[in-house]
């Protein structure tokens, strides 16, 4: 496996596969690698020739610096899980090549970047866009593998792509899970004990407006009222959003549901009474009306 952290040396590796054939799908990651970041790279392997991975916890996307700084680092472990799960390339670029000395260039997606995260998180997806388009420039790929997980980031990384006509598969691929339900997140191992046990009430949201769903609720309101209650319920969280929307425009979805809908949340949980773990915001979300089934 290659480790490549200049971006010339990067973008030349890229121009030689291609040259000589390779197919090559890139998953970008934050690190902290899992069996989310894992599916995708399985996702990615069907899809391409080689499976290349960027590591880089970008400084521009956060919003809060408590969180960048306490976001995981482990290079080595990350490492190791990428080697044993047969990656190609990782790709860890230096922050200076990322972020030349006086850069001054954002990628700025605008209406589908507002609501959800976008509210929550000021600036969060111009980071996001501006660091995936570097990505993408560097790493020269034909497919790119996203998680579901991040729903609205998913979205938004397709209209860019659109609106820039980047030469990039974008691709998207499932919630990976714990086995009581909570999705994976490099966020989890930041939760205290009582919190993580908490944050299952996240999914069983999810479950009850699917639940809902299925035995005949269309009206947007009593079903958001129900997941708002659920999360209520959940000592010491706090919801951010809870919110029905178009999956492709993410514009609100109307009172009255008829097509695919995208039921996302957002929920702070904070740290544990006897003060372990942080305060952790954790996102998921469901299709509902989705013919495809669930995710
Ligand atoms: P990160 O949070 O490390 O996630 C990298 C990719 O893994 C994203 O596409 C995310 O949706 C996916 N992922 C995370 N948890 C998952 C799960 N439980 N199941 C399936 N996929 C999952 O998202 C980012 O990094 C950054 O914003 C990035 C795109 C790398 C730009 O900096």
């Amino acid at each position: 496996m290659h480790v490549i952290e200049s971006r010339r040396e990067l973008q030349l590796r890229a121009d030689a596969e291609r040259a000589a054939g390779q197919r090559l799908a890139l998953v970008p990651t934050m690190g902290a690698i899992h069996a989310g970041h894992l599916s995708l790279v399985a996702e990615g392997r069907k899809r391409a020739d080689q499976v290349w991975v960027s590591i880089f916890v970008n400084p521009t996307q956060f919003n809060e610096p408590n969180d960048f700084e306490g976001y995981p680092r482990e290079l080595e472990r990350d490492l190791a899980q990428c080697r044993e799960a047969g990656v190609d390339l990782v790709y860890v670029p230096r922050v200076e090549d990322v972020y030349p000395e006086g850069a001054q260039t954002w990628v700025d997606v605008q209406e589908i970047t507002k609501p959800l995260c976008g509210a929550s998180r000021p600036g969060h997806f111009r980071g996001v866009t501006t660091v995936v388009s570097k990505l993408f420039l560097a790493a020269k790929p034909q497919v790119a593998v996203f998680g579901q997980k991040d729903f609205q980031q998913l979205a938004v990384i397709r209209r860019m792509v659109r609106d820039l006509g980047f030469d990039v598969d974008v691709v998207g691929a499932p919630i990976v899970r714990e086995p009581d339900g909570l999705a994976l997140s490099s966020r989890n191992q930041l939760l205290g004990p009582e919190a993580r046990q908490n944050a299952v009430g996240l999914v069983r949201a999810l479950d009850i407006a699917e639940a809902a769903v299925a035995s005949g609720e269309r009206q947007s309101a009593p079903l958001l009222e129900r997941v708002r209650a659920e999360i209520d319920g959940v000592p010491r969280s706090c919801v951010d959003y809870a919110e029905l929307r178009d999956p492709e425009t993410l514009e609100l979805a109307p009172e009255a549901l008829s097509a695919p809908t995208l039921l996302a949340l957002a929920v702070v949980f904070e740290p544990d009474e006897d003060g372990q773990g942080t305060s952790v915001r954790l996102i998921d979300n469901r299709l509902l009306l989705d013919a495809g089934g669930p995710e």
